[in-house]
C-alpha cells in the first residue's frame, strides 16, 4: 500500500466507527504557554480532557503533524542516526471524549491492524501498565483481560511508568497506556531470538507503532495525580512506522514517505543512498546515509512549520526551527560536500508528495522555498566565517589542545556543534578540551533556564463546572464573578495572578490584537487588569494582586480608550490587507500581525521592496475605504464553508472551528475574532510610517490611524515650523533649503581650495623650521589643519629630501591627533618606526593608534597633552 492509501484507510476505518474526521491542527501552537509545538495528536484536544470545553463530537479521528524537538518529548539528536525517529512525523489518532473506553479502543486497534491492513498477528506484541503503588495507580487488569481475547498471554508485556504511563508534559492530562509493537525481523532472526525480549529495547526492527492512552488523571503542579471528571481515550500511531511495516521494509526512510526526497538529494549531490537492506557498508557510505536521513527528515519539519506561519528567527519557536534547519545544512556541508543552498529544492518534491492531503504546503511552496534558500545562504556564509576563525585558532594553538572556551565560542556564535569542531581539528591532528566546553555549555543553559523559569500553581476553583462566556463584542462592562484563580511566578514578570470570570467583556490577546486592559470593581475595591490572554479554552485576566474578597460581585470594566484605538488599527489592518492584495497581487498573504492602541504592524509575503508609489496607492486605497464610510458587517457563528463561499480570507496556521466569525467592510472579508470599528469612518485616517524586510520574501508595514495620525501631522507641522524659523521665515521654504545646500556645496569647494593653499604656505614655513638633530631633519609642531590636511602636508614635506622625521599635531574640533612621518631610509637604517612613535606619544593625549613604519597616526582625548607629546618626540632620534 502506498502511504497515501494507508492514511486514507485509517481515517475511513474510524469514520466507519462513528468518528468525526478533522484536519490536522497547525504544527505551531498559539495559545498554550506549556507547549511550543504540537507534540502529539491530543494536544489540540487537551482542553476537552480537562473539562474546559466540549468537542464537536465525542469521537474524533485525524492525522496530526507533530514535532518532537523541545520539552518533554525531544528526539532531535537521535534523528538521522537511527531508522525510525523523526523531528516531524504524522500521528494517526482516534479519540473518545468520555465516550467509549478500553474495550472498544483495543478491539478496533486490533481489527484495523490485523483485518484491514492484514498485518501478521505473529509479529505483534502488546503491553499494559504494571501499576505503580507509590502513585496509587493499579495494574491495568482490564486492558490485560481484553488483550487475552486476541493474543496469547506470552505476547502481553507488563510495562512500567516510563513505558506505559503517558503524559503530555510535566502537568496536564495523563494516564496508563497500552502499546502495540511490531517485529519486522526476518523469520530466521525471529526464530533465533524471541521478539518479546526485544520490545522496548531500542531494537530498530522491533518498534512501537500504536499507543492507546486511557486518560483518567490530571498531573498537578505539585506532582500529584487527580482523577479527571470523565474517562477518555487518546491514541497515537506513528504513520511513518506503519508505512514501514506495510511496505515490507525495515527503515522508515525506505518508505515512499521519504524515497522521493532521497532521490532528489541523490540527483543534486550525485551521491548514493543505500537502503537499510544493504549490509556491510563503508564508514564513508554510513556518513552519507546519516546526512541524507537528517536532511530529508528536517526539511519536512522546517517546511511545514514555515507553511504554518512559523518563520525561522532568533527566539522561541522560530529559533528551534532555525536550529533544525541549520543542523540539516551542516550535515550537508560536512558530509555531502554541499557548499551552495540546495535543501530548498526539496520543497517542490515535498509539495507534490504531500500537497493533496496538506494543501498548505502546496499553496505556500514559493514562500517556503525562498525562506529556506535565504536561511541556507546566510548560514553557509556563517559556516565559512567560522571555518576561517577555526583556521586562526589552529594557527594559534599549533599542536596543542584548543581551549574549550574557543570551541564553545564557535558553537555559540557560528552554530558550530561540538562534533563538527572536533572533526575539523581531528583532520589537523588536534583536539579541544571537552570538559571545558561542556562546562561553558552548562553555564549557558543554567543562565537561560534561570531567565525563563516560571512556576505555575494549580487552579483554585471558586465556582466549579462553569464554562466562561465572552461578551466583549457587545459589552465593555459587565457584572461578573471570579470562578478560578492561579498564581504564576516568573523571572520575567514577577508574581502575577490569573483570574477567570464566569463571563467577561475583556478581549484576550489573539489574531494579532493585544489583550484588553481595565479594572475589576467591587463595592470595596478596584483591581487593575493589566492584560488578558487565552489559554486553551480559558480567558485569563492578569492582575498584580488579588482582591481581598474574591467571592464578591464585581463589575468588569474594559479600558475603552485603549480598546477604541486598537479597534481602529485592527479594522485598518483588514482594509490594508485587501489593498495590498489588490495593488501588489494575490500572492500577498498575512504572515504576522500586531494590533495595539498605538499602531499596527503587518507582515506579509511579497518578494521585493514595496515602492514608494505602491505605498502611496495602498494609503490612498485605505483612505478611500475610510471616506466611503463602510458599515461593519459582522457575521457570528456562520458555517466556515458559507464564509469561504462569500469570499472570506482564511489564514494558514490558524485553527478554525466549524462555525466562524466573519468581518466585512465592503470587499474586505476576513475570518476574524477581533474587535472592530462600527464604520470605517471611525478610523478617521490611515498613514503608513515604515516599510521594510523581515525575512526572505516577507515584508513589514507599520502604520497608524486616528489620533496617532493627528499627532503625526502635528509633529510634522512643528518640525516644519522650526525649520522655517531657523531659516528666518523665508517666503518659500523649499527654495530656501535648496539654495542653502547649493551655497554649502560652493563654500565647501572654496574651503578645500583655501586649505590647499594654506598647506602650501605652511610647507614653506615648516621647511624653514626643520632642525638638524644627530643627522636627522627634525620637526615636531602643531599645525592649524584638519588631520587630512596634516597628512597631505607630511607627504608634501617628505618630497623635500631625505632623513626627515616629522611629528605634526592637530586639534580640529578639540580632537587631538598626532601624525608621524619618517623617511624610508631612517626606517631601514636607524630602525625607526612611526607606529611605535605614535603609540608612545599617543599616551600623552590619552589615545592610541598605529600605521606603517614610515607613516602612522594616533587620535586621543586630551588636547592639553599635545604640548608634552611634541616635546617628547625628539627623544626618538637623540
Ligand atoms: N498521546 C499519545 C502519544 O503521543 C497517544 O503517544
Amino acid at each position: 500500500m502506498k502511504s497515501q492509501d494507508i492514511r486514507k484507510a485509517y481515517l475511513q476505518f474510524f469514520e466507519s466507527k462513528g468518528h468525526l474526521i478533522v484536519p490536522s491542527a497547525p504544527i505551531v501552537l498559539k495559545d498554550d504557554p506549556t507547549l511550543m509545538f504540537n507534540n502529539s495528536g491530543m494536544a489540540q484536544f487537551k482542553e476537552y480532557f480537562l473539562g474546559n470545553g466540549t468537542p464537536k463530537s465525542p469521537r474524533i479521528a485525524d492525522t496530526q503533524k507533530c514535532l518532537r524537538v523541545s520539552g518533554k518529548h525531544n528526539d532531535l539528536e537521535d534523528v538521522g542516526f537511527d531508522t525510525y525517529h523523526h523531528t516531524m512525523f504524522e500521528m494517526l489518532g482516534n479519540w473518545s471524549f468520555g465516550d467509549y473506553f478500553k474495550k472498544e479502543a483495543l478491539a478496533w486497534a486490533w481489527e484495523f491492524l490485523t483485518e484491514v491492513l492484514k498485518l501478521d498477528k505473529d509479529r505483534l506484541y502488546v503491553s499494559v501498565f504494571e501499576g505503580n503503588p507509590a502513585e496509587n495507580v493499579p495494574f491495568d487488569q482490564e486492558a490485560f483481560d481484553i488483550w487475552k481475547q486476541y493474543v496469547s498471554e506470552d505476547r502481553i508485556i507488563l510495562g512500567n511508568k516510563k513505558d506505559n504511563f503517558w503524559e503530555m508534559g510535566d502537568q496536564g492530562p495523563c494516564g496508563p497506556c497500552s502499546e502495540i509493537h511490531i517485529d519486522l525481523r526476518t523469520d530466521a532472526e525471529r526464530a533465533a531470538v524471541s521478539g518479546r525480549s526485544l520490545v522496548n529495547a531500542d531494537h530498530p526492527q522491533v518498534v512501537e507503532i500504536w499507543n492507546n492512552v486511557f486518560m483518567e488523571f490530571n498531573r498537578k503542579a505539585d506532582g500529584s495525580l487527580e482523577k479527571l471528571p470523565a474517562q477518555h481515550v487518546d491514541t497515537g500511531m506513528g504513520f511513518e512506522r506503519l508505512c514501514m511495516a506495510m511496505q515490507n521494509v525495515t527503515s522508515n526512510y525506505d518508505t515512499d514517505v521519504f524515497t522521493p526526497l532521497i532521490a532528489k538529494i541523490e540527483e543534486i549531490t550525485r551521491l548514493k543512498y543505500t537502503s537499510n537492506e544493504v549490509k556491510n557498508i563503508s564508514e564513508e557510505q554510513n556518513k552519507t546515509n546519516i546526512a541524507i536521513r537528517v536532511i530529508v527528515d528536517h526539511v519536512r519539519a522546517v517546511a511545514f512549520a514555515i507553511a504554518d506561519g512559523q518563520l525561522p528567527s532568533n527566539t522561541g519557536a522560530g529559533y528551534v526551527i532555525r536550529r533544525i534547519l541549520r543542523r540539516a545544512i551542516r550535515y550537508g556541508f560536512t558530509f555531502l560536500n554541499t557548499k551552495e543552498p540546495f535543501i530548498n529544492k526539496l520543497v517542490e518534491v515535498l509539495a507534490n508528495q504531500m500537497g493533496e492531503f496538506f494543501p498548505e504546503i502546496k499553496s505556500q511552496q514559493q514562500l517556503v522555498t525562498n525562506v529556506i534558500r535565504e536561511e541556507e545562504a546566510s548560514f553557509l556564509r556563517t559556516l565559512e566565517q567560522g571555518l576561517q576563525l577555526l583556521e586562526n585558532v589552529v594557527a594559534q594553538n599549533k599542536g596543542t589542545e584548543v581551549p574549550g572556551a574557543k570551541a564553545f565560542e564557535l558553537y555559540d556564535t557560528f552554530g558550530f556543534p561540538k562534533d563538527l569542531t572536533a572533526l575539523i581539528l581531528k583532520e589537523k591532528g588536534m583536539s579541544f578540551n571537552e570538559s571545558e566546553f561542556d562546562a561553558a555549555m552548562q553555564e549557558q543553559k543554567n543562565r537561560s533556564r534561570a531567565a525563563s523559569e516560571v512556576s505555575t500553581e494549580d487552579w483554585s476553583v471558586l465556582i466549579p463546572g462553569n464554562v466562561e462566556t465572552f461578551v466583549g463584542y457587545d459589552q465593555t462592562e459587565n457584572e461578573v464573578r471570579i470562578t478560578r484563580i492561579r498564581k504564576v511566578d516568573s523571572k520575567k514578570d514577577g508574581v502575577l495572578y490569573q483570574i477567570v470570570l464566569d463571563n467577561t467583556p475583556f478581549y484576550p490577546e489573539g489574531g494579532g490584537q493585544v489583550g484588553d486592559k481595565g479594572t475589576l470593581v467591587s463595592a470595596n475595591e478596584t483591581i487593575d487588569i493589566i492584560d488578558t490572554k487565552k489559554e486553551n479554552n480559558l480567558i485569563l485576566h492578569f492582575a498584580k494582586q488579588l482582591p481581598e474578597n474574591v467571592n464578591a460581585a464585581f463589575v468588569a470594566k474594559v479600558n475603552t480608550d485603549l480598546r477604541t484605538s486598537t479597534s481602529k488599527n485592527h479594522s485598518a489592518t483588514h482594509l490594508m490587507h485587501l489593498a495590498l492584495r489588490t495593488i501588489l497581487g494575490t500572492h500577498v498573504e498575512q504572515k504576522g500581525s500586531l494590533v495595539n492602541p498605538n499602531y499596527l504592524r503587518f507582515d506579509f509575503s511579497h518578494f521585493s521592496k514595496v515602492t514608494d508609489e505602491e505605498l502611496r496607492q495602498v494609503e490612498a486605497s485605505v483612505n478611500a475605504q475610510i471616506e466611503a464610510q463602510l458599515q461593519l458587517g459582522e457575521y457570528r457563528n456562520i458555517p466556515i464553508q458559507e464564509a469561504l463561499d462569500k469570499g472570506a480570507m482564511a489564514l494558514f496556521g490558524e485553527k478554525y472551528g466549524d462555525t466562524v466569525r466573519m468581518i466585512e467592510f465592503g470587499d474586505s472579508k476576513e475570518l476574524c475574532g477581533g474587535i472592530h470599528v462600527k464604520n470605517t469612518a471611525d478610523i478617521w485616517h490611515f498613514k503608513i510610517v515604515s516599510e521594510g524586510a523581515v525575512a526572505a520574501g516577507i515584508r513589514r508595514i507599520e502604520a497608524i490611524t486616528g489620533d496617532a495620525v493627528k499627532d503625526f501631522f502635528t509633529q510634522q507641522e512643528n518640525a516644519l515650523a522650526t525649520i522655517k524659523e531657523t531659516l528666518k521665515n523665508p517666503q518659500d521654504t523649499i527654495k530656501a533649503v535648496v539654495s542653502l545646500q547649493e551655497d554649502n556645496a560652493k563654500l565647501k569647494k572654496q574651503i578645500e581650495q583655501l586649505l590647499k593653499e594654506k598647506a602650501k604656505n605652511l610647507k614653506g614655513e615648516l621647511a624653514a623650521q626643520l632642525q638638524e638633530v644627530s643627522g636627522v631633519k627634525f620637526l615636531a609642531t602643531q599645525v592649524d589643519l584638519n588631520p587630512e590636511g596634516a597628512k597631505d602636508l607630511a607627504y608634501e614635506l617628505g618630497t623635500l629630501g631625505t632623513n626627515l622625521f616629522l611629528v605634526l599635531a592637530t586639534a580640529e574640533e578639540d580632537k587631538p591627533m598626532l601624525t608621524c612621518y619618517i623617511s624610508k631610509e631612517l626606517v631601514a637604517e636607524k630602525n625607526l618606526n612611526a607606529g611605535t612613535v605614535v603609540r608612545e606619544l599617543g599616551k600623552y593625549i590619552q589615545g592610541g593608534g598605529g600605521g606603517q613604519p614610515f607613516f602612522a597616526t594616533a587620535g586621543g582625548k586630551n588636547v592639553a597633552g599635545i604640548k608634552e607629546a611634541l616635546e617628547k618626540a625628539i627623544g626618538f632620534i637623540k
